[in-house]
Protein backbone atom coordinates (compact mmCIF):
# COMPACT_ATOMS: atom_id res chain seq x y z
CA UNK A 1 0.00 0.00 0.00
CA UNK A 2 1.46 3.45 -0.66
CA UNK A 3 1.02 6.74 1.20
CA UNK A 4 -2.39 6.46 3.74
CA UNK A 5 -5.50 8.26 2.46
CA UNK A 6 -6.45 11.33 4.40
CA UNK A 7 -9.43 13.02 4.21
CA UNK A 8 -11.70 15.98 5.73
CA UNK A 9 -15.26 14.87 8.37
CA UNK A 10 -17.09 16.50 10.80
CA UNK A 11 -16.76 13.66 12.94
CA UNK A 12 -14.48 11.43 13.97
CA UNK A 13 -14.38 8.04 11.81
CA UNK A 14 -15.65 4.55 13.29
CA UNK A 15 -13.23 2.35 15.21
CA UNK A 16 -10.39 4.89 14.86
CA UNK A 17 -7.59 6.09 17.34
CA UNK A 18 -8.70 9.48 18.39
CA UNK A 19 -6.34 12.27 18.81
CA UNK A 20 -6.64 15.25 20.81
CA UNK A 21 -4.56 18.42 21.07
CA UNK A 22 -3.48 19.26 24.34
CA UNK A 23 -2.00 22.46 25.10
CA UNK A 24 1.53 22.44 27.95
CA UNK A 25 0.02 23.92 31.02
CA UNK A 26 -3.59 23.16 30.20
CA UNK A 27 -6.08 20.90 32.61
CA UNK A 28 -8.22 19.71 29.95
CA UNK A 29 -8.13 20.77 26.15
CA UNK A 30 -10.98 21.47 23.74
CA UNK A 31 -11.06 18.40 22.35
CA UNK A 32 -11.20 16.34 25.84
CA UNK A 33 -14.73 17.25 25.40
CA UNK A 34 -15.48 14.37 23.00
CA UNK A 35 -14.78 12.44 26.13
CA UNK A 36 -17.06 11.87 29.26
CA UNK A 37 -16.25 13.65 32.04
CA UNK A 38 -15.23 10.67 33.92
CA UNK A 39 -12.86 9.19 30.83
CA UNK A 40 -11.32 12.97 30.84
CA UNK A 41 -10.73 12.42 34.35
CA UNK A 42 -8.87 8.99 33.41
CA UNK A 43 -6.63 10.20 30.93
CA UNK A 44 -6.09 13.26 33.19
CA UNK A 45 -5.10 10.61 36.04
CA UNK A 46 -3.11 8.75 33.70
CA UNK A 47 -1.16 11.53 32.08
CA UNK A 48 0.01 13.00 34.75
CA UNK A 49 1.16 9.88 36.39
CA UNK A 50 3.24 8.96 32.97
CA UNK A 51 4.56 12.82 33.27
CA UNK A 52 3.46 14.13 30.39
CA UNK A 53 4.17 17.69 30.19
CA UNK A 54 1.96 18.19 26.27
CA UNK A 55 5.64 19.39 24.79
CA UNK A 56 5.39 20.41 21.53
CA UNK A 57 5.23 17.12 19.02
CA UNK A 58 5.60 14.26 21.73
CA UNK A 59 2.41 12.06 21.84
CA UNK A 60 1.19 9.59 24.29
CA UNK A 61 -0.96 6.82 23.36
CA UNK A 62 -3.65 5.60 25.77
CA UNK A 63 -6.31 2.54 25.93
CA UNK A 64 -9.55 2.79 24.32
CA UNK A 65 -11.17 5.63 26.20
CA UNK A 66 -14.49 4.97 27.80
CA UNK A 67 -17.80 6.24 26.20
CA UNK A 68 -16.79 6.22 22.90
CA UNK A 69 -16.28 3.97 20.07
CA UNK A 70 -12.21 4.86 19.24
CA UNK A 71 -9.84 1.35 19.41
CA UNK A 72 -7.32 3.96 21.24
CA UNK A 73 -6.49 7.46 22.61
CA UNK A 74 -3.52 9.53 21.26
CA UNK A 75 -3.05 12.70 23.12
CA UNK A 76 -0.76 15.08 21.27
CA UNK A 77 1.41 17.77 22.62
CA UNK A 78 0.48 21.38 21.47
CA UNK A 79 3.55 23.44 23.69
CA UNK A 80 2.34 26.66 24.23
CA UNK A 81 -1.04 26.93 22.01
CA UNK A 82 -1.32 30.79 22.27
CA UNK A 83 1.89 30.78 19.83
CA UNK A 84 0.57 28.12 17.50
CA UNK A 85 1.43 28.97 13.99
CA UNK A 86 1.52 27.50 10.75
CA UNK A 87 4.91 25.65 11.46
CA UNK A 88 4.13 24.65 14.70
CA UNK A 89 0.85 23.12 13.49
CA UNK A 90 3.14 21.10 10.88
CA UNK A 91 5.54 20.10 13.50
CA UNK A 92 2.40 18.67 15.54
CA UNK A 93 0.36 16.76 12.81
CA UNK A 94 3.84 14.96 11.62
CA UNK A 95 5.14 13.90 14.29
CA UNK A 96 1.30 12.64 15.66
CA UNK A 97 2.04 10.53 12.32
CA UNK A 98 4.95 9.43 13.20
CA UNK A 99 4.20 8.75 16.71
CA UNK A 100 0.98 6.36 15.54
CA UNK A 101 1.71 5.09 12.04
CA UNK A 102 2.86 1.82 13.27
CA UNK A 103 0.88 1.66 16.24
CA UNK A 104 -1.46 -1.24 15.27
CA UNK A 105 -4.52 0.31 13.98
CA UNK A 106 -5.43 1.50 11.05
CA UNK A 107 -7.68 4.44 11.31
CA UNK A 108 -6.87 7.88 12.82
CA UNK A 109 -9.18 10.47 13.61
CA UNK A 110 -6.85 13.37 14.66
CA UNK A 111 -9.80 16.28 16.14
CA UNK A 112 -9.37 19.82 14.98
CA UNK A 113 -12.52 20.96 16.02
CA UNK A 114 -11.99 24.45 16.95
CA UNK A 115 -9.00 24.82 15.18
CA UNK A 116 -8.82 27.91 12.33
CA UNK A 117 -9.08 26.17 8.60
CA UNK A 118 -5.61 27.29 7.62
CA UNK A 119 -4.31 25.75 10.38
CA UNK A 120 -6.85 22.30 9.80
CA UNK A 121 -5.13 23.05 6.12
CA UNK A 122 -1.43 22.89 7.45
CA UNK A 123 -2.02 19.75 9.50
CA UNK A 124 -3.48 17.68 6.33
CA UNK A 125 -0.22 19.47 4.25
CA UNK A 126 1.79 17.82 7.16
CA UNK A 127 0.36 14.13 7.06
CA UNK A 128 1.03 14.27 3.06
CA UNK A 129 4.56 15.07 3.51
CA UNK A 130 4.98 13.44 6.54
CA UNK A 131 3.40 10.05 5.16
CA UNK A 132 5.59 10.11 2.22
CA UNK A 133 7.17 6.86 0.93
CA UNK A 134 9.04 5.30 -2.63
CA UNK A 135 7.90 2.30 -2.57
CA UNK A 136 7.02 1.54 -6.21
CA UNK A 137 10.24 -1.22 -5.95
CA UNK A 138 8.68 -3.02 -3.25
CA UNK A 139 7.01 -6.24 -3.02
CA UNK A 140 4.11 -7.69 -1.98
CA UNK A 141 6.42 -8.97 1.47
CA UNK A 142 7.40 -5.94 1.63
CA UNK A 143 4.83 -3.70 1.17
CA UNK A 144 2.93 -5.87 4.06
CA UNK A 145 5.67 -4.36 6.07
CA UNK A 146 4.58 -1.04 5.70
CA UNK A 147 2.99 1.74 8.63
CA UNK A 148 -0.50 -0.26 10.05
CA UNK A 149 -1.85 3.65 9.70
CA UNK A 150 -4.09 3.20 6.13
CA UNK A 151 -6.58 6.31 6.53
CA UNK A 152 -6.64 9.76 8.39
CA UNK A 153 -9.42 11.65 9.07
CA UNK A 154 -8.98 15.24 10.12
CA UNK A 155 -12.14 16.53 12.08
CA UNK A 156 -12.53 19.63 11.30
CA UNK A 157 -15.69 22.58 11.99
CA UNK A 158 -15.66 23.23 7.99
CA UNK A 159 -14.82 21.36 5.34
CA UNK A 160 -15.47 23.55 2.56
CA UNK A 161 -13.08 26.52 4.45
CA UNK A 162 -10.67 23.87 5.07
CA UNK A 163 -10.40 23.17 1.21
CA UNK A 164 -10.32 26.30 0.26
CA UNK A 165 -7.07 27.00 2.68
CA UNK A 166 -5.81 24.03 1.37
CA UNK A 167 -6.12 24.54 -2.21
CA UNK A 168 -2.49 26.43 -2.52
CA UNK A 169 -1.07 23.70 -0.39
CA UNK A 170 -2.28 20.61 -2.15
CA UNK A 171 0.08 22.81 -5.05
CA UNK A 172 2.93 22.63 -2.72
CA UNK A 173 2.42 19.19 -1.78
CA UNK A 174 2.48 18.29 -5.86
CA UNK A 175 5.58 20.34 -6.24
CA UNK A 176 7.20 18.26 -3.16
CA UNK A 177 6.57 14.90 -3.89
CA UNK A 178 7.02 15.04 -7.32
CA UNK A 179 10.62 16.89 -6.35
CA UNK A 180 11.63 13.71 -4.17
CA UNK A 181 10.14 11.10 -6.57
CA UNK A 182 12.81 12.36 -9.41
CA UNK A 183 15.58 12.35 -6.77
CA UNK A 184 14.64 8.81 -5.40
CA UNK A 185 14.54 6.87 -8.94
CA UNK A 186 17.92 5.23 -9.63
CA UNK A 187 20.15 6.50 -12.44
CA UNK A 188 18.84 3.82 -14.68
CA UNK A 189 15.04 4.78 -14.54
CA UNK A 190 15.61 8.66 -14.20
CA UNK A 191 18.69 9.77 -16.65
CA UNK A 192 18.14 12.96 -19.43
CA UNK A 193 15.75 11.57 -21.88
CA UNK A 194 13.44 9.85 -19.34
CA UNK A 195 13.39 12.45 -17.48
CA UNK A 196 12.53 15.28 -19.59
CA UNK A 197 9.49 13.15 -21.12
CA UNK A 198 8.40 13.10 -17.14
CA UNK A 199 8.85 17.08 -16.97
CA UNK A 200 7.24 16.85 -21.06
CA UNK A 201 4.05 15.70 -19.48
CA UNK A 202 3.48 18.12 -16.48
CA UNK A 203 2.04 20.34 -19.73
CA UNK A 204 -1.40 19.45 -18.10
CA UNK A 205 -0.42 21.69 -15.67
CA UNK A 206 -0.19 24.47 -17.48
CA UNK A 207 3.37 24.75 -17.72
CA UNK A 208 5.33 24.98 -21.66
CA UNK A 209 7.77 22.78 -22.05
CA UNK A 210 10.36 22.72 -24.35
CA UNK A 211 12.95 19.96 -24.66
CA UNK A 212 16.56 21.16 -26.25
CA UNK A 213 18.86 17.90 -27.42
CA UNK A 214 22.27 17.79 -28.33
CA UNK A 215 22.20 19.26 -31.73
CA UNK A 216 20.24 21.95 -30.09
CA UNK A 217 22.31 22.49 -27.77
CA UNK A 218 25.64 22.28 -30.07
CA UNK A 219 24.40 25.22 -32.38
CA UNK A 220 24.13 27.46 -29.10
CA UNK A 221 27.54 26.74 -28.36
CA UNK A 222 26.82 25.01 -25.28
CA UNK A 223 30.17 23.53 -24.85
CA UNK A 224 30.52 23.71 -21.18
CA UNK A 225 27.69 21.77 -20.46
CA UNK A 226 27.96 19.00 -23.64
CA UNK A 227 31.32 18.11 -22.27
CA UNK A 228 30.02 16.54 -19.49
CA UNK A 229 27.38 13.83 -21.50
CA UNK A 230 30.54 13.07 -24.05
CA UNK A 231 31.49 9.78 -22.16
CA UNK A 232 27.69 8.85 -21.24
CA UNK A 233 25.28 6.70 -23.76
CA UNK A 234 22.71 8.78 -23.02
CA UNK A 235 21.56 11.98 -24.89
CA UNK A 236 22.43 15.72 -22.65
CA UNK A 237 19.02 17.75 -22.62
CA UNK A 238 18.23 21.04 -21.69
CA UNK A 239 14.39 21.31 -20.54
CA UNK A 240 13.00 24.77 -20.28
CA UNK A 241 9.69 25.07 -18.18
CA UNK A 242 7.32 28.28 -18.45
CA UNK A 243 4.63 29.41 -16.48
CA UNK A 244 2.72 32.61 -17.41
CA UNK A 245 0.78 33.45 -14.77
CA UNK A 246 1.13 37.28 -15.20
CA UNK A 247 0.73 39.15 -18.65
CA UNK A 248 4.18 40.88 -20.05
CA UNK A 249 5.96 40.95 -16.60
CA UNK A 250 9.56 39.76 -16.65
CA UNK A 251 9.94 36.55 -15.76
CA UNK A 252 11.88 35.31 -12.46
CA UNK A 253 13.63 32.53 -13.22
CA UNK A 254 14.68 29.51 -11.30
CA UNK A 255 17.62 27.11 -13.10
CA UNK A 256 18.84 23.40 -11.43
CA UNK A 257 21.63 21.01 -11.60
CA UNK A 258 20.49 17.92 -13.07
CA UNK A 259 23.31 15.35 -13.58
CA UNK A 260 21.38 12.50 -13.14
CA UNK A 261 24.20 10.27 -12.35
CA UNK A 262 27.49 11.48 -11.15
CA UNK A 263 30.60 8.93 -11.75
CA UNK A 264 32.85 11.55 -11.66
CA UNK A 265 33.81 10.96 -14.99
CA UNK A 266 37.37 10.18 -15.82
CA UNK A 267 38.52 11.86 -12.64
CA UNK A 268 36.07 8.97 -11.42
CA UNK A 269 34.55 8.94 -7.69
CA UNK A 270 35.11 5.96 -5.32
CA UNK A 271 32.75 3.14 -5.27
CA UNK A 272 32.28 3.49 -1.76
CA UNK A 273 28.93 5.48 -1.32
CA UNK A 274 28.82 6.22 -5.38
CA UNK A 275 25.23 5.39 -5.29
CA UNK A 276 24.33 8.53 -3.40
CA UNK A 277 25.42 10.38 -6.85
CA UNK A 278 21.85 9.31 -8.48
CA UNK A 279 20.65 12.25 -6.55
CA UNK A 280 22.87 14.40 -7.89
CA UNK A 281 20.10 16.36 -10.15
CA UNK A 282 18.39 17.56 -6.69
CA UNK A 283 18.55 21.03 -8.11
CA UNK A 284 16.96 20.27 -11.09
CA UNK A 285 13.92 18.69 -9.13
CA UNK A 286 13.21 21.40 -7.28
CA UNK A 287 13.49 23.56 -9.96
CA UNK A 288 10.58 20.83 -11.08
CA UNK A 289 8.83 20.84 -8.14
CA UNK A 290 8.73 24.75 -7.82
CA UNK A 291 7.74 24.88 -11.20
CA UNK A 292 4.63 22.57 -10.26
CA UNK A 293 3.50 24.50 -7.48
CA UNK A 294 3.61 27.78 -9.07
CA UNK A 295 1.33 26.44 -11.96
CA UNK A 296 -0.96 24.50 -10.04
CA UNK A 297 -1.88 26.93 -7.54
CA UNK A 298 -1.78 29.90 -10.60
CA UNK A 299 0.30 32.24 -9.09
CA UNK A 300 -0.09 35.61 -10.13
CA UNK A 301 3.75 35.58 -11.92
CA UNK A 302 5.91 34.90 -14.97
CA UNK A 303 8.55 32.01 -14.07
CA UNK A 304 11.34 30.31 -16.01
CA UNK A 305 12.56 26.86 -14.83
CA UNK A 306 15.74 25.73 -16.53
CA UNK A 307 17.50 21.87 -15.87
CA UNK A 308 20.29 20.61 -17.58
CA UNK A 309 20.10 17.19 -17.31
CA UNK A 310 23.61 15.55 -17.99
CA UNK A 311 24.96 12.28 -16.96
CA UNK A 312 28.50 11.98 -15.94
CA UNK A 313 30.63 8.44 -17.56
CA UNK A 314 33.60 7.61 -17.98
CA UNK A 315 34.19 6.98 -21.59
CA UNK A 316 36.40 6.29 -24.49
CA UNK A 317 34.99 9.67 -25.54
CA UNK A 318 34.66 11.12 -21.98
CA UNK A 319 36.67 14.71 -21.61
CA UNK A 320 39.94 14.52 -19.92
CA UNK A 321 41.36 16.26 -17.56
CA UNK A 322 43.42 19.26 -18.91
CA UNK A 323 40.70 19.31 -21.54
CA UNK A 324 39.52 23.68 -22.83
CA UNK A 325 36.28 24.01 -23.64
CA UNK A 326 34.32 27.28 -25.32
CA UNK A 327 30.76 28.20 -22.59
CA UNK A 328 28.02 29.68 -24.69
CA UNK A 329 29.13 32.99 -22.99
CA UNK A 330 32.65 32.56 -24.74
CA UNK A 331 34.33 32.15 -22.32
CA UNK A 332 36.95 29.12 -22.65
CA UNK A 333 37.16 27.00 -19.50
CA UNK A 334 39.93 24.23 -18.76
CA UNK A 335 38.66 21.42 -17.15
CA UNK A 336 41.17 20.06 -14.47
CA UNK A 337 38.73 17.91 -12.76
CA UNK A 338 35.71 16.06 -14.66
CA UNK A 339 34.04 15.45 -11.08
CA UNK A 340 33.35 19.10 -10.89
CA UNK A 341 30.90 19.06 -13.71
CA UNK A 342 27.90 20.79 -11.89
CA UNK A 343 29.14 24.03 -12.51
CA UNK A 344 29.86 23.11 -16.46
CA UNK A 345 26.74 22.53 -16.53
CA UNK A 346 25.25 25.77 -14.86
CA UNK A 347 27.54 27.70 -16.88
CA UNK A 348 25.54 27.63 -19.85
CA UNK A 349 22.15 27.36 -18.34
CA UNK A 350 22.77 30.22 -16.29
CA UNK A 351 24.15 32.19 -19.23
CA UNK A 352 21.00 30.74 -21.74
CA UNK A 353 18.84 31.73 -19.28
CA UNK A 354 19.46 35.18 -18.90
CA UNK A 355 20.43 35.38 -22.78
CA UNK A 356 17.25 34.64 -23.79
CA UNK A 357 14.52 35.51 -20.81
CA UNK A 358 16.16 38.81 -19.31
CA UNK A 359 14.83 37.51 -15.81
CA UNK A 360 14.36 40.33 -12.53
CA UNK A 361 16.69 37.75 -11.32
CA UNK A 362 18.07 33.65 -11.91
CA UNK A 363 18.30 31.40 -8.55
CA UNK A 364 20.38 28.45 -9.29
CA UNK A 365 20.12 25.15 -7.56
CA UNK A 366 22.52 22.37 -7.26
CA UNK A 367 24.33 19.74 -5.24
CA UNK A 368 27.22 21.29 -6.12
CA UNK A 369 30.29 20.51 -3.76
CA UNK A 370 31.03 17.82 -0.62
CA UNK A 371 32.46 21.04 0.81
CA UNK A 372 29.71 22.36 1.55
CA UNK A 373 28.47 19.77 3.79
CA UNK A 374 32.07 20.30 5.35
CA UNK A 375 31.08 23.74 5.83
CA UNK A 376 27.89 23.91 7.16
CA UNK A 377 26.62 19.81 8.18
CA UNK A 378 23.69 18.38 7.26
CA UNK A 379 21.09 21.02 8.01
CA UNK A 380 21.38 24.05 6.13
CA UNK A 381 22.01 24.86 2.55
CA UNK A 382 24.26 27.72 1.39
CA UNK A 383 23.56 30.81 -0.62
CA UNK A 384 25.61 32.60 -2.31
CA UNK A 385 24.40 35.71 -4.34
CA UNK A 386 25.60 39.17 -5.65
CA UNK A 387 22.71 41.39 -4.71
CA UNK A 388 22.11 41.38 -1.14
CA UNK A 389 18.08 42.33 -1.60
CA UNK A 390 17.72 38.57 -3.41
CA UNK A 391 20.00 37.08 -0.73
CA UNK A 392 17.59 38.52 2.28
CA UNK A 393 14.90 37.30 0.56
CA UNK A 394 15.59 34.14 0.07
CA UNK A 395 16.72 33.92 3.55
CA UNK A 396 13.01 34.89 4.68
CA UNK A 397 11.57 32.90 2.45
CA UNK A 398 13.72 29.78 3.89
CA UNK A 399 12.62 30.55 7.10
CA UNK A 400 9.44 31.04 6.41
CA UNK A 401 9.10 27.74 4.74
CA UNK A 402 11.00 26.05 7.18
CA UNK A 403 14.14 25.21 5.15
CA UNK A 404 17.75 26.62 6.76
CA UNK A 405 19.78 28.27 4.72
CA UNK A 406 22.83 29.93 4.84
CA UNK A 407 24.73 32.80 3.64
CA UNK A 408 28.14 32.62 2.21
CA UNK A 409 30.31 34.51 1.07
CA UNK A 410 31.85 35.54 -2.47
CA UNK A 411 35.24 37.17 -1.81
CA UNK A 412 36.78 38.11 -5.04
CA UNK A 413 40.27 37.96 -4.25
CA UNK A 414 39.60 34.05 -3.66
CA UNK A 415 39.08 34.17 -7.93
CA UNK A 416 42.77 33.61 -8.49
CA UNK A 417 41.91 30.35 -7.53
CA UNK A 418 40.48 29.42 -10.76
CA UNK A 419 42.23 31.36 -13.25
CA UNK A 420 43.69 28.64 -15.48
CA UNK A 421 47.34 29.21 -17.52
CA UNK A 422 45.86 28.20 -20.85
CA UNK A 423 42.15 29.24 -20.80
CA UNK A 424 39.62 32.15 -19.30
CA UNK A 425 39.42 29.65 -15.77
CA UNK A 426 39.44 26.84 -14.47
CA UNK A 427 36.95 24.48 -12.78
CA UNK A 428 38.67 23.58 -9.53
CA UNK A 429 39.90 25.97 -7.16
CA UNK A 430 41.75 23.57 -4.71
CA UNK A 431 40.65 22.68 -1.51
CA UNK A 432 40.36 25.98 0.62
CA UNK A 433 37.39 27.34 0.17
CA UNK A 434 35.74 24.73 -2.20
CA UNK A 435 31.84 25.69 -2.26
CA UNK A 436 33.16 29.33 -2.34
CA UNK A 437 35.09 28.94 -5.28
CA UNK A 438 32.40 26.51 -7.00
CA UNK A 439 30.36 29.38 -6.55
CA UNK A 440 32.79 32.59 -8.02
CA UNK A 441 32.71 29.99 -10.94
CA UNK A 442 29.30 30.52 -11.83
CA UNK A 443 29.67 34.32 -11.63
CA UNK A 444 31.46 34.58 -14.37
CA UNK A 445 28.24 33.23 -16.18
CA UNK A 446 26.11 36.04 -14.53
CA UNK A 447 26.04 39.36 -16.16
CA UNK A 448 24.31 42.25 -14.51
CA UNK A 449 21.14 40.02 -13.10
CA UNK A 450 20.59 39.71 -9.48
CA UNK A 451 21.57 35.97 -9.22
CA UNK A 452 21.71 33.68 -6.45
CA UNK A 453 23.25 30.12 -5.86
CA UNK A 454 22.04 27.35 -3.41
CA UNK A 455 24.19 24.54 -2.97
CA UNK A 456 21.78 22.59 -1.77
CA UNK A 457 24.14 19.52 -1.36
CA UNK A 458 23.80 18.98 2.36
CA UNK A 459 20.23 19.17 1.94
CA UNK A 460 18.58 16.96 -0.58
CA UNK A 461 18.71 13.80 0.55
CA UNK A 462 18.53 12.76 4.13
CA UNK A 463 19.57 9.28 5.78
CA UNK A 464 17.35 9.98 8.84
CA UNK A 465 14.36 11.99 9.25
CA UNK A 466 15.69 14.95 10.80
CA UNK A 467 12.56 17.44 10.70
CA UNK A 468 8.92 15.46 11.21
CA UNK A 469 7.54 16.74 7.84
CA UNK A 470 10.63 14.88 5.86
CA UNK A 471 11.30 11.56 5.89
CA UNK A 472 13.99 9.43 5.32
CA UNK A 473 15.40 9.77 1.97
CA UNK A 474 14.90 12.47 -0.94
CA UNK A 475 13.73 15.51 0.83
CA UNK A 476 12.23 17.96 -1.93
CA UNK A 477 14.16 20.86 -0.36
CA UNK A 478 14.06 24.07 -2.48
CA UNK A 479 10.51 23.39 -3.76
CA UNK A 480 9.05 25.44 -0.31
CA UNK A 481 11.68 28.41 -0.55
CA UNK A 482 11.42 28.76 -3.59
CA UNK A 483 7.38 29.15 -3.80
CA UNK A 484 7.56 30.75 -0.70
CA UNK A 485 9.59 33.28 -2.24
CA UNK A 486 7.70 33.89 -4.69
CA UNK A 487 4.16 34.16 -2.70
CA UNK A 488 5.95 36.57 -0.62
CA UNK A 489 7.99 39.03 -3.27
CA UNK A 490 7.30 38.37 -6.37
CA UNK A 491 3.66 37.92 -7.20
CA UNK A 492 1.31 40.84 -9.08
N1 LIG B 1 27.92 16.11 -7.05
C1 LIG B 1 29.16 16.42 -6.46
C2 LIG B 1 29.02 17.13 -5.11
C3 LIG B 1 28.49 16.31 -3.99
C4 LIG B 1 29.32 15.49 -3.28
C5 LIG B 1 27.18 16.40 -3.63
C6 LIG B 1 28.84 14.75 -2.23
C7 LIG B 1 26.70 15.67 -2.58
C8 LIG B 1 27.53 14.84 -1.87
C9 LIG B 1 29.98 17.31 -7.38
O1 LIG B 1 29.78 17.12 -8.73
C10 LIG B 1 31.40 17.00 -7.12
O2 LIG B 1 31.80 15.91 -7.40
N2 LIG B 1 32.12 17.96 -6.56
C11 LIG B 1 33.47 17.76 -6.22
C12 LIG B 1 34.21 19.00 -6.63
C13 LIG B 1 35.71 18.84 -6.60
C14 LIG B 1 36.16 17.89 -7.68
C15 LIG B 1 36.33 20.20 -6.79
C16 LIG B 1 33.54 17.55 -4.71
O3 LIG B 1 32.75 18.17 -3.98
O4 LIG B 1 34.34 16.75 -4.29
MN1 LIG C 1 31.00 15.59 -9.54
ZN1 LIG D 1 27.98 16.35 -9.27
Amino acid sequence: MPQPAIQLATAPAAKTCLALILGEGEGVGAGFSRLTPGAAEDVKASLAALGFKAARGKTQLLGRPAGTDAVALAVTGGGDLTKLDDAGMETIAASLYHAVKGAGFDGLSFDLKGYQPELVARALLAFHLASYRFDKYFGQAKLDKAPTLKNITLVCDDIKAVEAAFAPLAALRDGILFARDLVSEPANVLYPQSYADRVKALETTGLQVEVLGVAEMEKLGMHSLLGVGLGSRKESKLVIMQWQGAGKAQPVAFVGKGVTFDTGGISIKPAEGMEDMKWDMGGSAAVVGAMIALASRKAKVNAVGIIGLVENMPDGNAQRPGDVVKAMSGTTIEVINTDAEGRLVLADALWYCQDRFKPQFMIDLATLTGAMIIALGMDYAGVFSNNDELAERIGEASKAAGENTWRMPLPPQYEKQIDSKIADIRNIGGRPAGSITAALFLQRFVNNVPWAHMDIAPVAWTNEQRIPTVPEGATGFGVRTLNQLVERFYEQ
